[in-house]
């Protein structure tokens, strides 16, 4: 008997050209033969991606190739949006998320979403966290509560900052402080996967350095994917890259890899910064 134990995946898209690293844990989301609509306007073709658990995942590509557009897909927040249509499946931990049985307040809990401007709420720190658990939690108990936004502050790298005016208003943070507090909030609600869509967009370089340092940090207990246009960010945080252009995932692989020697063309001509 072969007593050497077969770590089963699950399978790997072979349609179109991801090379995916196969050799890392399961995958948290992975998305097969994914395209989507606007109305008319066809924003995503027959994309195919495995994002891997407790990685940082980096989508980059020029504006407009339907990034943002698949982060809804994953948390069904394009759900929202009239006119829009998708075919093919998401799957978060092997489960469809379009399938009949979802739960999507429970598909958006699992899979947190932080945006490119900062948008807490405009109430005081400790409510901006506290609103998001009563939510899933009505009936918590004031200690609980006090706990749980004590950890996620301490786990968004904000409590030391905050912790003496946790009654004053979020809008009275720095930008940078909003975005952590955004994540803290985002953490409170204990998701299994945090997607980031260009959250240093509007931050200065201490501030990204510090949201930086944080997504490092949190990639040890939770799945990250991250939207960014600034290469040099998914080269010094992502573990994994995916290359984006005009609706199609061209290329997937570790981010050094493809960073030092792209499959294709286009991600060649994008990384020498010859598309916008
Ligand atoms: N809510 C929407 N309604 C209609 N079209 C949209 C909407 N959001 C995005 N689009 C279109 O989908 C395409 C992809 O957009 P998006 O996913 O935002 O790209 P990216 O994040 O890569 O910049 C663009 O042509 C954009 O105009
Ligand atoms: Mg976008």
């Amino acid at each position: 008997m072969n007593d050497v134990a077969e770590v089963v995946l699950p399978a790997v898209p072979t349609a179109g050209t991801a090379s995916v690293d196969v050799a890392c844990e399961p995958w948290a989301v992975q998305a097969a033969g994914v395209s989507s609509w606007y109305g008319s306007n066809q924003v995503l073709k027959d994309v195919d991606i495995c994002i891997p658990q407790r990685r940082i995942t980096a989508l980059i590509g020029p504006s407009g190739c339907g990034k943002s557009t698949f982060l809804r897909c994953v948390n069904r927040m394009n759900d929202l949006i009239r006119g829009f249509r998708m075919q093919g499946t998401v799957s978060v931990h092997g489960e469809d998320i379009n399938g009949p049985q979802v739960d999507v307040t429970l598909l958006r809990r699992t899979v947190g979403m932080v945006f490119q401007h900062p948008n807490p709420f405009p109430m005081s720190v400790y409510d901006n966290i506290a609103l998001a658990v009563r939510e899933h939690k009505p009936s918590i108990n004031r200690d609980e509560l006090d706990g749980i936004v004590e950890q996620s502050l301490k786990d968004a790298h904000l409590w030391d900052e905050v912790k003496d005016r946790l009654s004053g208003s979020a809008l009275g943070l720095s930008g940078g402080q909003q975005q952590r507090l955004c994540i803290a909030r985002a953490l409170a609600v204990k998701p299994e996967v945090l997607m980031l869509d260009e959250p240093c967009a509007s931050l200065d370089p201490i501030a990204t350095g510090k949201i930086e340092e944080l997504l490092l940090q949190l990639r040890e207990r939770y799945t990250i994917i991250i939207v960014t246009h600034n290469l040099a960010q998914a080269r010094r945080i992502s573990d994994e890259m995916a290359f984006f252009l005009m609706g199609e995932m061209l290329e997937q692989g570790p981010t050094q890899q493809v960073l030092a020697a792209p499959q294709r063309e286009e991600t060649a001509a994008y990384l020498d910064g010859s598309y916008g």
